[in-house]
């Protein structure tokens, strides 16, 4: 299966992807970035995988950014778009072209701590159980059917920076996990309610 990855920093869950999907399962064939200077663009390049950044200020508006995003991907012939820390909106035209072939990863047990601040609202709020959810993206912020999901007991913890780098080492793992889980085709959504996936063992 063709892959893009679209990011917006460090790129940690586009390099587990790179050694745990990328040429096994599927191929990671184009990555692409809201900033130029995404260090995860210069990993993907090290790579040899093909990448172009989409700076706002080139566009008009978020919508034509997306669809220029789209119309790429589409040049690319991609059949899944992964969200890997992509920070940035998506228009809803860009969710349509790629309706149920788009998975982000979110760092708290959605639909708690929806955002770009999860971890620090987790943490604000005193919660015991961290966690993970790899969830399909629809329209609205990370509201979309759950794939996967793993929690974490971190009852002593206070410092958001500490919490992360923890709930990454899970994302590392689960995030390929669901990657997997879409390449063999083994996701679809239950017919009784659509919110729900079924998941093929
Ligand atoms: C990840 O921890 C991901 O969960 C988070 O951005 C980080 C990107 O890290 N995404 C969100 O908060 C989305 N709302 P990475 O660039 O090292 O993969």
């Amino acid at each position: 299966m063709r892959i893009a990855v679209l990011l917006s920093g460090r790129g940690t869950n586009l390099q587990a992807l790179i050694e745990k999907v990328h040429g096994f399962d599927g191929e990671i064939v184009a990555v692409a970035s809201d900033h130029e200077e995404a260090p995860g663009l210069r990993l993907a390049r090290r790579a040899d995988i093909l990448t172009r950044s989409f700076e706002l200020a080139q566009f008009a508006d978020r919508s034509a950014r997306d669809n220029a995003i789209a119309d790429w991907l589409d040049q690319n012939e991609v059949e899944l778009v992964v969200l890997a820390g992509y920070m940035a909106l998506l228009d809803d035209s860009f969710i349509a072209r790629f309706r149920d072939r788009i998975i982000n990863v979110h760092p708290s047990l959605l639909p708690a701590f929806p955002g770009t601040r999860a971890v620090e609202l987790a943490v604000e709020s005193g919660v015991k159980v961290f966690g993970v959810t790899v969830h399909l993206v629809d329209e609205r912020i990370d509201t979309g059917p759950i794939l996967l999901q793993r929690a974490i007991e971190l009852p002593g913890y206070s410092d958001p920076t500490e919490v992360h780098k923890i709930l990454q080492a899970i994302e590392h793992e689960l995030l390929p996990e669901g990657v997997r889980l879409m390449i063999r085709g083994a996701v679809s959504r239950d017919p009784a309610n659509p919110q729900r996936l079924i998941i093929e063992p």
